[in-house]
């Protein structure tokens, strides 16, 4: 019996077994050799006694030798709880060294010291690590899952073009220089959007794809310049529709995967009171720490700062860290303050709540003011209170991170949870000022809430749209809206967005042209799959779940990738590469 893929118990003693592997280390302990051999489920320990044939083969195996295998399985006199087969061990009858292997640049062990880099340049070596194997397990576990639910669904699977046109919203293009068309482009898919859309024109009703994408923005621990969609397009739907599809899929992949119960529906959060309560779009609901507008206690204030604050407009917010008061000293309360400022804060104030009243403006608001921020807050002794004032979405983005940071500082978060939510009703546009016009918030293929029709041209910082992100533990695992089906409706989109006739006609003229011919309604979203990986994985590290992933600089160390072409391969693609570059 070969028996790779499922690891011996107990209960195969006696039996006869086969193993492939790798040896993952040898001991000689008084005479008896032990080998360590490591496959796709797990440690194996072989026992190699001195009158066996092959002892001395065995004393002579190294780290990373590939060996094969038989023997009797036995149960172990120590046992090791460390290892899934730790109750057994197998009593070599024949050994064969399949392959030899140089010393490796990192021992391979889940608890390896190893630089990320050096794991990275030898990525094949880091995916014999346990830990990296199961998450792609995972992964594989969740697309299986997908497949298997839309399956049952009546979606298909339809594959859609990695060679495209470049559009010029979102996120930069990966462009492919035509040999045949010389100085014309291709662009990889930022996502299938236009794609999937297509397909309801076309009739299929219910799409759905494991789609790679790729966009060319700035890496942070959770994007990857190429990365993978669940991605669903339904037709005659509305948003309620596709969000409880969604749910379900969502919570299908928990539940095959890791044995998760989710309960449906998950809550809806409006995107205003998400940035209102929790400063954020993808709020962490695992831990509570709301943020309070405390405004109105400070509405006759004589302290300076907050009195300016208030009558250009702006607010005074807070959050209150219970019980943390003696935890925070003032050098730590300044690594916070230079932590808000990176979102723009101009400060942060603080008070503490102990027997005496401390902080940075404990001396400058009045006796009044303390009373009015007790009564609001429900302060209770050992608080401590941080306040941020000044314009509106500044002062809730900075609290929204500054809540983030110490849910973790003050462990406040339960790994094992699992908290799912809907963020809905998002603005259809957002302000640019680096380009100084209103840019789609999703894409330009988004509904615009009903009644927001008429504001797309005159009134753009009021429209919302159709438009639903999932989150999940405080990352956006996924989004999605209901399209604009109505070709009128398209073109003031675009419209709104500034873009050129002629820009609309280059970029866009084939879609227009298809919501022409009898459009159904329609709708989808995409999950990350990455990020959903991520998550059932319990890593927060995007890499981690990515077979061959890129750094943060967005190079393959371990093909050395990108890398210079030859002059010939350019000259045939009618590139020039300039010399500064
Ligand atoms: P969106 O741009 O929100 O929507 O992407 C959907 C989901 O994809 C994941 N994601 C990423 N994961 C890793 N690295 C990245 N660089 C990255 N960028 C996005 C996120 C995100 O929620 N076509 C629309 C979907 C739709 O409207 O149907 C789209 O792509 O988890």
């Amino acid at each position: 019996m070969l028996t790779n893929y499922k690891y011996l118990t107990i209960d195969n003693v006696l039996e006869k077994v086969e193993l492939n592997g790798w040896v993952s280390r040898v001991r000689n302990l008084g005479g008896l050799v032990f080998i360590d051999l490591r496959n796709r489920c797990g440690i194996t320990q072989i026992v190699v006694r001195p009158d066996n044939k092959y002892y001395d083969l065995a004393n002579s195996l190294k780290s990373e030798y590939v060996i094969n295998v038989k023997g009797v399985v036995v149960e172990r006199e120590s046992k090791n709880k460390n290892i899934k087969s730790g109750d057994i061990e197998i009593d070599l009858e024949e050994l064969v060294l399949i392959n030899k292997s140089k010393d490796v640049p990192f021992q391979i062990t889940d608890d390896t010291n190893a630089l990320e880099d050096t794991r990275l340049k030898y990525r094949y070596l880091d995916i014999r690590r346990e830990s990296i194997r199961n998450k792609l397990i995972v992964r594989n576990n969740i697309t299986f899952s997908a497949r298997k639910f839309l399956n049952s669904l009546d979606f298909i699977e339809v594959e859609t073009p990695t060679l495209c046109k470049s559009t010029p919203e979102g996120a930069r293009d990966y462009l492919v220089p035509s040999r045949v068309s010389k100085g014309e482009f291709y662009a990889l898919p930022q996502s299938p959007q236009i794609y999937k859309q297509l397909l309801m024109v076309g009739g299929i009703e219910r799409y759905f794809q494991i789609a790679r994408c790729y966009r060319d923005e700035d890496l942070r621990a959770d994007r990857q310049p190429e990365f993978s969609q669940i991605d669903v397009e339904m037709s005659f739907v509305d948003e309620n529709d596709v969000m409880t599809l969604g749910e379900e899929l969502v919570s299908k992949i928990f539940k095959d995967v890791n044995n998760i119960d989710i309960k449906l529906p998950l809550m809806r959060m409006k995107y205003d009171d998400a940035i209102r309560d929790y400063g954020s779009d993808k709020p962490d609901l695992r831990f509570d720490m709301k943020i309070n507008d405390i405004s109105d206690c400070f509405e006759n204030t004589e302290f300076q700062v907050f009195k300016n604050v208030l009558e250009n407009g702006g607010v005074i917010n807070s959050i209150v860290a219970k019980q943390a008061s003696t935890k925070y000293s003032r050098k730590d309360i300044d690594k916070l303050t230079d932590f808000v400022k990176k979102y723009n804060a101009k400060g942060l104030a603080y008070l503490k709540f102990d027997d005496e009243i401390t902080g940075s403006i404990s001396k400058v608001v009045s006796d009044e003011e303390i009373k009015l921020i007790k009564k609001k807050l429900n302060i209770e002794m050992n608080d401590l209170v941080f306040i941020i004032s000044g314009e509106y979405n500044v002062v809730k983005t900075s609290l929204g991170a500054l809540r983030i940071l110490l849910g973790k500082e003050l462990d406040l978060i339960d790994k094992d949870d699992y908290k799912l939510l809907w963020v809905t009703d998002f603005p259809l546009f957002e302000w640019s000022a680096e380009e100084n016009r209103f840019l789609a918030c999703h894409h330009p293929f988004t509904m615009p809430k009903d009644e927001d029709v008429d504001k797309l041209l005159n009134d753009k910082a009021h429209c919302y749209s159709k438009a639903y992100d999932i989150v999940i533990n405080g990352y956006e695992a996924g989004g999605g809206s209901i399209r604009i089906h109505d070709e009128k409706v398209q073109e003031t989109m675009f419209e709104a967005l500034e873009l050129s006739k002629e820009d609309i006609e280059n970029k866009f003229g084939f879609f227009v042209e298809a919501l022409k011919y009898g459009c159904p309604p329609h709708g989808g979203f995409a999950l990350g799959l990455d990020r959903l990986t991520m998550i059932l994985s319990n890593t927060d590290n995007i890499r981690d779940v990515i077979a061959f992933p890129k750094t943060a600089s967005a190079s393959d160390l371990m093909a050395d990738c990108p890398s210079k072409v030859d002059t010939k391969q350019l000259n045939e693609l009618g590139i020039c590469v300039s010399k500064s570059e």
